[in-house]
């Protein structure tokens, strides 16, 4: 049991962390992690492409799924190979994100470790660092349609341009039936003149 005595003191700091945090909430996401691609993406995809993707199925799924350490509490993600396995995840995240504890979302405090009681998955994300940001831009955006509006192109990179295929070439050939079937093959599949030939077609 907490005295009382910690909990005004976590309150304090819970304030604190909520007034940075609807700070932030407007914030432009850059960061490694935030390439939600241009525009302002509904919040779907930005869950997919920011949260989804590069947070919660790397850092928080292998305790918050079925099986898990976490299966018992309200965040429980489904596996990339179930049907329909985002919807759900976004549903399941959206609700954990609208729980507010003293003006902080609980999806905030329990993986920043800045819950009252702690989090037993520990500290996965740094207050204010990167994933934190962008964890609040998703409460701000879920819980109050804030965020979308911020100039979310600004921190866009350029459209990557359309994919090239090309036919391997004779080293990454050798290369990828090496690292595939372990062995290192002898000869080739077609002669080497008609490879220079081909090289670079598709
Ligand atoms: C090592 C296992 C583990 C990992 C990894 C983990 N968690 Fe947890 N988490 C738990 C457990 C167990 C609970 C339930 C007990 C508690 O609240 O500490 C929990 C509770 C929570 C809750 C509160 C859910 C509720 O029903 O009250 C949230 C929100 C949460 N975690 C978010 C996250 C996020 C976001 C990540 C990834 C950044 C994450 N957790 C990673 C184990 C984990």
């Amino acid at each position: 049991m907490r005295s009382a005595n910690l909990l005004t003191r976590n309150l304090g700091i819970l304030l604190l962390g909520a007034g940075l945090s609807a700070l932030s909430a407007g914030a432009c996401i850059g960061g490694d992690d935030a390439k939600a691609g241009a525009g302002c993406p509904d919040d779907l995809a930005f869950f997919e492409a920011s949260v989804w993707k590069p947070i919660l199925s790397q850092k928080c799924a292998v305790c918050h799924s079925e099986g898990g350490l976490a299966s018992g509490s309200r965040m429980v993600l489904e596996p990339a190979s179930a049907d329909g396995y985002l919807e759900a995840n976004f549903a399941a995240v959206k609700s954990v994100a609208s729980i507010d504890v003293d003006g902080t979302s609980l999806l905030l405090l329990k993986p920043s470790g800045r819950h009252p009681d702690g989090h037993t998955g520990g500290t996965l994300v740094e207050f204010n660092g990167s994933d934190y940001e962008v964890l609040s831009t998703f409460v701000g955006r879920v819980t109050q349609g804030k965020g979308c509006d911020a100039p979310a192109a600004s921190c866009a990179t350029g459209a990557p341009g359309p994919r090239m295929l090309r036919r391997l070439s004779r080293s990454e050939y050798d290369a990828t039936v090496r690292d595939l079937f372990g062995i290192v093959p002898v000869g080739h599949p077609y002669p080497k003149r008609l490879a220079e030939r081909h090289h670079g077609a598709v």
